[in-house]
């Protein structure tokens, strides 16, 4: 009996170059983009960029075993991005979703001025290739075990969320989650109204998400991770 397999993207598109990790992604028009970066936006994003050329993540790096030092690589990587937006925002309250490694988590708080709550499904004590110690947590460094994809976890977290001023969405990049938590945020009574960050907007199962986005945005890849990162004013 013939049977017939449905062909792979990559059996149809063969990547044209090699590297050590690529993602599948498209380039789009902007001219009929649903939003656009207001003035504001962009200076609060210049005001890092530039920062971030002055950031030392070299004693994150050592916390690696061995290279690639991600941390050091920039712009490539997102770390001194981040590590920026800490230092030039001064936000009172940094929320990342998506502790894993703890390698962003740490960035963050190198700069940050006041606290930061990082959250998993996973304790960080269970992901064997964390980088963060029992002595890195304190009152201004906490993690948060829960999934605030499901809307009863995150309305018991309401009293933390509405004091973020910068977050940071590191978690599945499939796009719904994504979306989810950027609607659940749109809900929140905000102190102050926070900046957002996504990672990996570039991924193909992000560009829908990414695309649909209203608010005040702007695409900082070039100055971010490599599979795209994006700046999301709430
Ligand atoms: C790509 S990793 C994050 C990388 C991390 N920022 C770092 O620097 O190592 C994604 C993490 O998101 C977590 N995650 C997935 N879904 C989540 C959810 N609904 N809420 C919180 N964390 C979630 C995963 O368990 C995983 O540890």
């Amino acid at each position: 009996m013939l049977t017939f397999k449905k062909p792979k993207i990559k059996d149809l598109l063969p990547p044209p170059v090699r590297a050590a990790h690529g993602e599948y992604s498209m380039i789009l028009s902007s001219a009929d983009d649903p939003a656009r970066p207001t003035p504001e936006l962009i200076h609060k994003c210049l005001a890092a960029i530039h920062a971030a050329l002055d950031i030392d993540l070299s004693s994150l790096s050592k916390r690696l075993a061995r290279p690639p030092y991600f941390p050091d690589i920039w712009p490539g990587e997102h770390y001194k991005l981040l590590a920026a937006f800490a230092k030039t925002l001064r936000p009172s309250l940094i929320v990342e979703i998506g502790t894993a490694t703890g390698l962003s988590a740490l960035a963050l708080k190198q700069c940050a001025p006041g606290q930061i709550v990082t959250y998993d499904v996973i304790p960080w004590n269970n992901i064997p290739t964390s980088v963060l110690t029992k002595a890195d947590f304190g009152p201004s460094f906490s993690q948060i075990v829960g999934n605030l994809g499901d809307p009863l976890f995150f309305a018991s977290q309401l009293d933390v969320l509405k004091k973020a001023e910068l977050l940071f969405i590191d978690a599945t990049h499939d796009g719904h989650l994504e979306r989810t938590l950027l609607d659940h945020l749109k809900t929140v009574p905000f102190e102050k109204p926070p900046l957002v960050l996504f990672d990996d907007i570039r991924v193909w199962t992000m560009l829908k998400m990414w695309r649909e986005i209203k608010e005040p945005k702007l695409d900082l890849t070039s100055f971010g991770h490599w599979s795209g990162t994006g700046a999301v004013q709430l």
